[in-house]
């Protein structure tokens, strides 16, 4: 891999800093599969990473560049923090980007709304990331890695102000069918944006196939060997399934402290029973959690006794709280684990079969968790690759524990060992639990084994070299900003 010095670009932060209630500040990793896989790229190769400071005590630590040093703990590259106003939070980030963009790209039967307002401000916001990436960079020919959807337009303005700059834009979530993407108004600029880069890398070939006749159709690009021409610019367009730092995982799982936050684990949530199954998520309407909740009563149900011998542990992370869509999920889920628990209740350590917890656990500690657990459950409806499903595996090197995973998550396409279900066939779904907890020893440890070698084999920095390795191989070249287009002046 090259070794530049990089400059990463999200909205989420990797980092963030908190007043504690006695008034000192304290600092947390950030959830979310985009923080956690680039945080390990940085860490090793440094440089900068341009992001919203989300964080209450975030402008408290910064210098006069609005920059901090991280991890803190541990300071391997900056943090340059972008200050947004709650409108400016509302209408770009909650509207455009979640309201908007978020339901578009994920088969979960959100409607998507689609504000003026929000687009005009989530156009302005991404000029103020460009324009903080162009203050930033550390020279004309470092890398720029853009990443998702909320920041679909900052390769179209930084390119107005670094007509050489090397840029790269990594889509992490399915990217809409052009049927689909058509109910955005707002789609040509959109895939302009998305076109300004010399190379854009999505998770799967279904992803880049959907990109690429939208370009033909929407901006009449020419496409061509995986190319797309448009105004005077050519875009790479290429799939680099994103993975988990293994390593990292495989040292932690390897740890002789690990025992040690195992029965932590167990005690805290009163853990009494001999087997254990674990799901963990952003608390979010795609993630499946009510489907899961049903397969899990349904198998209750058909298997009495059960419910005495199973604790399920869900470990649920609010996130975009604000929004009616979220707030609606995390009332379902209240009332389904409620109702489920009263209904195979009250069983060993009192209160019924799940443990609910809404509050995110750090790496050390998930794994543990994936250590205790006889089987992890990934359900989404849709998701871009799912990293709860790769960190699993790559947990489990006492080969043991079994991954049951939707054919609706992008990861599913490589753990093909995993058990397959289908969220949305509660039967079914159930079939696949019982699968896993009947399941063979030498079964279990033989499909361990072969989802292990794929998760090792594509860990993030091999994503990483994958993505850079092809920017780094293209043909130098500059490229005049594209007279007229869709993308207004922020
Ligand atoms: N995560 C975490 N602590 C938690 C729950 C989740 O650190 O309590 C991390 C998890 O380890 C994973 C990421 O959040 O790396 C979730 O990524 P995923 O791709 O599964 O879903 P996303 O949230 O990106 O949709
Ligand atoms: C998904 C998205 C990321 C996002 C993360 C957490 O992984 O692809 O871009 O950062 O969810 O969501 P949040 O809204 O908290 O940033």
């Amino acid at each position: 891999m090259a070794t530049r010095p990089l400059a990463v670009v999200s909205n989420r932060e990797p980092y963030l800093h908190s007043k504690a209630e006695d008034g000192s500040v304290t600092w947390s990793p950030t959830t979310g599969g985009v923080s956690v896989a680039l945080d390990a790229l940085m860490r090793e190769r440094g440089g900068v990473w341009v992001a919203h400071g989300a964080g209450d005590a975030d402008k408290s630590v910064v210098d006069d560049g609005d920059r901090v040093r991280v991890p803190p703990d541990a300071p391997a590259y900056a943090l340059r923090r972008i200050w947004l106003s709650e409108t400016e939070e509302r209408h770009y980030y909650e509207g455009f980007a979640n309201e908007g963009l978020w339901p578009l790209s994920h088969v979960a039967h959100v409607k998507p709304v689609f504000r003026a307002e929000d687009w005009r401000v989530y156009r302005a916001v991404n000029d103020r990331f460009a324009r903080a990436v162009d203050d930033e960079l550390p020279d004309r020919v470092a890398p720029v890695f853009i990443q998702d959807y909320h920041l679909t337009l900052v390769p179209h303005y930084l390119r107005q102000r670094r007509p050489d700059a090397r840029i790269a834009l990594f889509w992490h979530i399915p990217f809409p069918h052009p049927d689909t993407l058509r109910i955005c108004p707002y789609r040509r600029e959109i895939l302009e944006g998305l076109a300004a880069t010399d190379l854009l890398a999505f998770q799967l070939e279904r992803d880049r196939r959907n990109f690429l006749a939208a370009a033909r159709a929407e901006l009449g690009a020419t496409v061509k060997h995986g190319r797309v021409y448009a105004s005077n610019h050519t875009t790479t367009v290429c799939t680099a399934p994103i993975g988990v730092d293994f390593d990292r995982i495989q040292s932690i799982a390897r740890d002789p402290g690990l025992e040690t936050e195992m029965a932590r684990l167990r005690r805290e949530l009163r853990i009494e029973t001999p087997l254990v199954g674990v799901g963990v998520d952003r608390l979010d309407y795609t993630k499946g959690i009510p489907e899961r909740l049903d397969a899990l009563d349904a198998l209750f149900t058909r298997c009495p006794g059960l419910a005495h011998q199973l604790t399920f542990v869900q470990i649920a992370v609010p996130s975009r709280s604000k929004l009616d869509r979220y707030a609606a999920v995390e009332a379902d889920i209240d009332q389904r684990v409620a109702a489920l628990n009263t209904k195979h209740g009250p069983g060993p350590g009192g209160g019924g079969p799940i443990r609910y917890r809404k509050s995110a656990l750090r790496i050390k500690r998930l794994v543990a968790l994936y250590r205790l657990a006889d089987f992890c459950i990934v359900s989404s409806l849709h998701d871009g690759m799912n990293l709860v499903a790769k960190e699993f595996v790559a947990a489990r090197d006492d080969l043991d524990g079994v991954l049951v995973l939707s054919e609706m998550a992008g990861s599913a396409q490589e753990l093909r060992e995993a058990v397959i279900i289908n969220p949305y066939d509660v039967e079914g779904f159930a079939n696949g639990l019982q699968q896993a907890l009947d399941m063979p020893v030498d079964e279990r440890q033989r499909r361990m084994r072969a989802q292990r070698r794929v998760v090792a084999g594509h860990d993030v920095f091999r994503w990483a070299s994958d993505i850079f390795g092809g920017l780094d191989h293209l043909d130098p070249r500059s490229w005049p900003p594209a007279p007229g287009g869709h993308i207004q002046t922020a």
